[in-house]
């Protein structure tokens, strides 16, 4: 029988899978239809106290690369493969107030789903650690079953928002103690990872009391420039900041930090995030030990809230624990954390014996053969 469900930081979810905070969690409608197509939770889109404003014209776009030149555009081509989302969407424009009888609405029509709030604000001095504060009394007090702490969105001016507080430690630990101080329910926090090393960041927010780390939002970047009109291919009046990458191109950078955390701190909860659009790359986050995986850009692409991706995510864990019976795994947990130690340092790696070393060419794509390298020299 499946057994998909999962306790996670003290919170039972029917699946592991959940929509993370982004578009496909920014209204009550979405986050309905999410519900009903499947998923397991949703993170909401990240509310502030304030309403803040886009800029003019597209908030994200998706890069695809085609199969023969690796050319990565936003420009749609036939044949060519997704590659990533890129954005320089802010927060919720929505803010507390307007969220609130709406998360009500959620919680009462789904009960059982698991609705975790994602907040956001500043916390350069005590009136915003204050705000941290007020947003997460009010969002579990209506209908919150846990809370994210965004320290992670990769495009604030501000020094004291965003993955600014995901960047410094010290700020990752007051934050967090300062939300713990007034939560009755768990308290994520969702990291950066345009950080040196995420594991400081981690242990910092592990001080401060949190009860899981997310990780990872998008990866700082820029678009390409258009080798015609040598513009941005996103650009307002020629102009373009930093974004944030998302989608299958940063899935192996996003596993490393997972990997890097789960060892730091194997009894830890962690949610996954970064390029998931199927169980298998959900099952290289659990593998490494999360115990949670969340779900944005493939979501954004399938109806704007992913039914067929959750549809996708259930089926292949259904089919993986069914695969493995034998094994005696039963559940996410039975399977959570089995390769985490398999990452190692270099110098832990074999080498090759001397009778089968080739003086360092190898028959490998990408490499010269033994051969061509003879020739050449
Ligand atoms: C358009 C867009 C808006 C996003 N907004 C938020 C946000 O408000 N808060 C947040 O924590 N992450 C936000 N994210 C980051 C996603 O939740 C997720 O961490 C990231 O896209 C990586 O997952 P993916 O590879 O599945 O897209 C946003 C991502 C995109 C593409």
């Amino acid at each position: 029988m499946s057994n998909r469900g999962v306790t996670f930081s003290g919170i039972r979810f029917e699946n592991p899978f959940l929509l993370s905070s982004a578009p496909p969690t920014e209204s009550e409608n979405n986050i309905l239809r999410a519900f009903d197509a499947g998923w397991g939770g949703v993170v909401t889109k990240t509310i502030g106290l304030h309403p803040v404003v886009n800029v003019v014209g597209a908030k994200a776009k998706f890069m695809r690369t085609g199969a023969d030149d690796a050319y990565v555009s936003m420009k749609k081509r036939p044949g060519a493969a997704l590659h990533s989302s890129w954005n320089w969407e802010l927060i919720s424009d929505k803010a507390i107030d307007w969220w609130i009888p709406r998360m009500q609405r959620i919680k009462a029509a789904h009960p059982t789903k698991v609705l975790i709030a994602s907040i956001m604000a500043g916390s350069g001095n005590d009136k915003e650690l204050r705000n941290w504060q007020l947003l997460a009394q009010a969002v579990q007090e209506n209908g919150a079953d846990g809370i994210e702490c965004n320290f992670s969105c990769p495009h604030m001016d501000r020094k004291d928002m965003g993955s600014n507080i995901g960047k410094d430690e010290g700020l990752c630990s007051v934050v967090t103690e300062a939300v713990k101080e007034v939560a009755t329910i768990p308290v994520w926090t969702k990291l950066t990872p345009a950080t040196r090393d995420i594991v400081v960041e981690a242990a910092a927010c592990f001080r401060g009391g949190a009860d899981a780390i997310v990780s990872s939002n998008t990866f700082p970047s820029l678009p390409i420039i258009d080798p015609e009109t040598l513009e941005f291919e996103i650009n307002v009046d020629g102009l373009v900041s930093s974004g944030g990458l998302g989608g299958p191109a940063i899935l192996p950078m996003a596993l490393a930090n997972m990997a890097k955390m789960t060892q730091a701190f194997p009894e830890k909860a962690f949610s996954g995030i970064g390029g998931v659009s199927d169980f298998a790359q959900a099952l290289s986050y659990f593998l490494l030990g999360a115990g949670t995986v969340q779900v944005c850009t493939a979501a954004m692409l399938d109806a704007a809230i992913g039914p067929h991706v959750i549809q996708r995510l259930n089926a292949g864990l259904d089919a993986f624990l069914e695969r493995n019976a034998d094994k005696g795994w039963t559940s996410v947990e039975d399977f959570r954390g089995i390769r985490r130690d398999r990452v190692v340092l270099q110098s832990q790696i074999r080498r090759p014996s001397e009778s089968e070393y080739e003086g360092g060419y190898e028959h490998v794509e990408g490499y010269a053969t033994p051969e061509q390298a003879e020739t050449v020299s």
